[in-house]
């Protein structure tokens, strides 16, 4: 069953102190932000914007001239995203704390560019390049970052040993875990696709040093619960210790995920097969 919204802002609340700590979050945003490109003036919304980093890339790009609209439920990592935008004097970010999906007060077309940077995951995926594809001007381009199905290679030891102490855990990656997917999430909103770009990004060893905190913490991980504390520490002496072996050869490349950025554009309206005639 998925997470329900109410877990998922639980979970980023507890994890929005930490968050920041994890280097590679924030070139997995710029990256996006990257390759989406933004240019002067544009409007932009980041949707599930976090702790705000590529709302910042995305401002710093779009200059005085441009706007950025950072939205996310949890208001733990909204506060971190505000101290960050204040520490950094930035004028041209606004901040609201809402669901990415379901945007009624925003005009349709009110936005040159959207991104959603590594949340899409915790989104029903229609619902929500739905409601963004409304939100983009035609020709307007959408843009997100999903894990390749099986990366972080951590993420999945982890459901791997959770498994043998009882609860099967998904891959939440595993939706849009490869470039057809993403394309054919794209085309089914109404989306043209566009670049699916797909790399190699490498995380930190003080990354992963956060790594049994988070996966336990996670919002897709609440059938955890249901081990007791022996099972849960037997499981967090195992994890922790195969990952630390891994570490030390790291033969298997565990510090290595394969990411995808996919973007897809809002069909001009002589091409849009969803307009209203
Ligand atoms: C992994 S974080 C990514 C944050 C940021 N975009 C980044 O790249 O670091 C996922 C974020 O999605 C947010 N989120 C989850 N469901 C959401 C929803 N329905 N609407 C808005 N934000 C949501 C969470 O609160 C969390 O801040």
């Amino acid at each position: 069953m998925p997470a329900s919204r109410e877990t998922i802002a639980s979970a980023f609340n507890q994890r929005a102190g930490t968050y920041d700590g994890d280097d590679w979050h924030v070139r997995y945003a710029e990256r996006l932000v990257e390759l989406a490109a933004p240019t002067d003036g544009m409007r932009i919304l980041d949707a599930a914007t976090g702790t705000g980093f590529a709302a910042i890339a995305a401002a710093r790009a779009a200059g005085p001239a441009g706007h950025v609209l950072g939205v996310d439920i949890s208001d733990g990592m909204l506060t971190r995203a505000r101290q960050s935008i204040t520490s950094l004097g930035i004028a041209t970010i606004d901040l609201i704390e809402a669901d990415a999906t379901a945007l009624p007060d925003l005009a349709d077309g009110a936005f040159d560019l959207i991104l959603c940077s590594a949340g899409l995951l915790y989104l029903p995926v229609q619902t929500a390049l739905r409601e963004w594809r409304r939100l983009l001007k035609p020709g307007g381009l959408v843009g997100f970052s999903t894990m390749r199905e099986g990366f972080p290679t951590a993420a999945r030891l982890f459901r791997e040993q959770a498994g043998r102490h009882g609860p099967t855990l998904d891959d939440p990656a595993g939706p849009l875990g490869t470039p057809s997917r993403c394309r054919r999430e794209l085309h089914d909103a109404g989306l043209v696709p566009a670049d699916i770009v797909t790399e190699t990004i490498r995380f930190s060893r003080g990354d992963l040093a956060h790594a049994w905190q988070a996966h336990t913490q996670g919002a897709h991980h609440d059938a955890l619960a249901a081990l007791t504390p022996e099972q849960t520490e037997t499981f967090r002496a195992e994890y922790t210790g195969t990952l630390a072996d891994l570490l030390d050869s790291d033969e298997d490349g565990v510090l290595d995920a394969q990411v995808i950025y996919a973007f897809g554009r809002r069909p001009s309206h002589s091409e849009d097969p969803f307009r209203r005639i």
